[in-house]
């Protein structure tokens, strides 16, 4: 059987995480997947995520199945995550699942399985398993032009011209904040555009949300979310843990809906249950137990946010830092964009010839499209005005 199937390659992002642990170099500079890194390089389990871990090991009791949609109260307090503690809720439900990109799956399977002809509308650029992550699912693709190259910003009329295109009942995917990968996001201007646009032309959104905390920070990153739950009717959102609390390979996200009232909402979510059902069956436990731990318990719960806040703190002074190193060592002004975008990435202006050189001559891992993990950047000065060089001289 197995010799009717085709050769195939992991994606850009997988690509370059094993070609950076293959690489024997010890000043190499992982510039690459999107993990947050402290100032030594390290991806630490975070400071309440620990202690709740040690909590749960001498606590839990059982290992027993958590069921299809996962623990209620973790669901209860993810719903709050995102959509704040004063949201009515009455329209809206959770289901535990495994990523964001698990979220991200059995929410494409309810589109396909309540519209199969709808067409998924999705930005280019966009996350690389967006793709056939939607497909796999059967959904319908198509895309919408974001991100303008050339000025480093969001190409926003040739978006909304584009999604003009799309026919009532169609979904469009949305980035919730921290475009991934071009760290260019919409205004909230731009979003009430938007939401007009999705009402107007009975449109569903579909929001990805995998950096809450990583850009205006944790609340204010959820604005947009939170604003088109108020205004439309209906909204399928993929929430992370990944990133926010650290749990990477624990694979902890949560997929949550808004239906047009309660009862609606109830039947897309036995729904979403059966389809998780005849996929996974359940959610693993471990990561998602400890996160609702931290989001119960108010001192975990400070300390966790504190800790969040720090991170997206970092990142903001190394985006400057980085701009100011550039503007110093290349003459001009055209990488400034850097310090004002959100979140983990930027894209840099590079072709794929000097993301090549980089990587070959000086050990320095960007992601052939140009993204760059600004969380990767180096902390010391010397270290930050020598990628830079580096980056000056393939330009
Ligand atoms: C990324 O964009 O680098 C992350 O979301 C990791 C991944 O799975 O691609």
């Amino acid at each position: 059987m197995f010799e009717t199937l085709p050769a195939k390659q992991p994606d850009a992002i997988l690509k370059l995480m094993m070609a950076y642990r293959e690489d024997p170099r010890t000043d190499k500079l992982d510039l690459g997947v999107g993990i947050y890194k402290d100032a030594n390089g390290a991806t630490p389990v975070m400071k309440a995520v620990k202690s709740a871990e040690g909590q749960l090991l001498e606590e839990q009791d059982t290992k027993a199945y958590v069921g299809p949609l996962g623990s209620p109260a973790f669901n209860q307090r993810m719903i709050e995550t995102v959509f704040g503690s004063e949201a009515d809720k009455s329209r809206i439900r959770s289901a535990q699942a495994p990523g964001g990109s698990g979220a991200l799956r059995i929410l494409a399977d309810l589109i396909t399985s309540a519209r199969p002809d709808a067409t998924i509308w999705v930005s280019d650029p966009t996350w690389p398993n967006h793709l056939p992550l939607l497909s796999a699912a059967g959904a319908k693709l198509a895309t919408y032009p974001y991100y303008d190259a050339d000025n480093s910003s969001v190409s926003f009329d040739a978006m909304i011209d584009a999604l003009k295109a799309a026919k009532p009942g169609d979904i469009v995917l949305l980035h919730g904040c921290c475009h991934n990968p071009t760290g260019a996001d919409l205004t909230h201007e731009q979003w009430d555009q938007v939401t007009q646009l999705l009402i107007d032309q009975s449109l569903m959104p579909f929001v990805d949300v995998a950096y809450q905390g990583f850009g205006d920070g944790l609340e204010e990153d959820a604005w947009a979310i939170r604003s088109m739950a108020d205004k439309l009717p209906e909204m399928l959102i993929a929430a992370s843990c990944s990133k926010n609390l650290g749990l990477y390979r624990e694979r902890v996200g949560a997929a949550l809906l808004v239906g047009r009232n309660a009862a609606e909402a109830d039947t897309a979510l036995a729904n979403l249950s059966g389809l998780i059902r005849s996929n996974y069956s359940m959610p693993p436990d471990h990561g998602a137990h400890v996160v609702e731990m931290v989001l119960v318990d108010d001192s975990y719960n400070a300390n966790w946010r504190e800790e969040l806040e720090a991170m997206r703190v970092r990142m903001i002074s190394l985006r400057h830092a980085f701009s100011d190193a550039l503007r110093r060592r290349t003459n001009s002004d055209r990488f400034d964009f850097i310090a004002h975008q959100k979140g983990m990435f930027s894209r840099l202006p590079l072709n794929a010839e000097q993301i090549e050189k980089l990587r070959a001559d000086n050990g320095i891992y960007i992601v052939g499209d140009g993204r760059i993990n600004v969380a990767g950047l180096p902390d010391e000065e010397s270290d930050m005005d020598a990628l830079a060089a580096a980056i000056a001289a393939v330009l």
